[in-house]
């Protein structure tokens, strides 16, 4: 399978020094990029900031800030059967962003923000525009990273992005969220069903993930869903 995966945090700049950001490190994003490499498949992550070593064998594009982020996944996404979108992008960015350092003097204590697009929105009308000519869509997974109600969180978020699954957890337990090396995981699908998942390493993640994309594709491609 042709598999795109997003990683990191995006950064969007205020001016050359100073930006807005989230502290992911990267490492589920790159751990399921790894995994799906050595498994067999040929494997494309984009990715925000971040200081982790490419796997071997898969190919990386760097991305800075959402909107950048948004444009190579749009053009990279026709290309691939499955979009792992473990990114965590930045809702906002400063209204305006200066070309040069920003002076103490120059600034406002008021930063203005707006709204940045959301990915997996724009990816959704694109499988629809795809399903529409193939008669298929194409497999796309979600995160969502709560403080509370990872299921039901992750339940609204499948639905409202049109996803296969959604990975959910909660960063404030214990051994889970931003830069740990373990993680506990709800996969949440469309109709509901939920499966748990104990503290695990995030390369075990990763495995559990490809299984479930691989198991579901196989599904579909039994039912004549889709040809593989
Ligand atoms: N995501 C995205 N584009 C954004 C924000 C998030 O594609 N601008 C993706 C993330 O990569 C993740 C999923 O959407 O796979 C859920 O992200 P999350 O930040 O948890 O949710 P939000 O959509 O931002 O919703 P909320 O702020 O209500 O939690």
């Amino acid at each position: 399978m042709k598999i795109l995966v997003t990683a990191g945090p995006t950064r969007e700049h205020i001016d050359p020094v100073r930006f807005l950001s989230n502290p992911s490190t990267g490492k589920m994003g790159f751990s399921i990029a790894a995994v799906a490499q050595q498994a067999g498949h040929d494997v494309t992550l984009v990715t925000g900031p971040v200081f982790l070593r490419t796997p071997v064998g898969v190919n990386r594009i760097d991305v800075v800030s959402a909107r950048e982020m948004q444009s190579r996944v749009i053009e990279q996404f026709p290309n691939f059967d499955v979009l792992v979108m473990t990114a965590a992008v930045a809702d906002w960015r400063p209204q305006n962003k200066s070309s040069t350092k920003l002076k103490k003097g120059e600034m406002s204590d008021t930063l203005k923000l707006v709204r940045n697009p959301d990915i997996l929105k724009s990816v959704k009308k694109l499988n629809d525009v795809f399903a529409g000519e193939a008669k298929y869509r194409k497999f796309v997974v979600g995160f969502a990273a709560e403080t509370g109600a990872p299921v039901e969180e992750a339940a609204r978020k499948c639905k409202e992005k049109g996803l296969d699954f959604v990975v959910g957890n909660d960063v404030t337990e214990k051994g889970c969220g931003f830069g740990t090396n373990t993680n506990k995981v709800v996969f949440v699908f469309p109709d509901g069903n939920v499966k748990q998942f104990p503290l695990l390493s995030k390369i075990s993640v990763a495995r559990k993930i490809l299984e479930e994309i691989t198991n579901q594709l196989a599904k579909n491609a039994k039912n004549g869903k889709i040809k593989l």
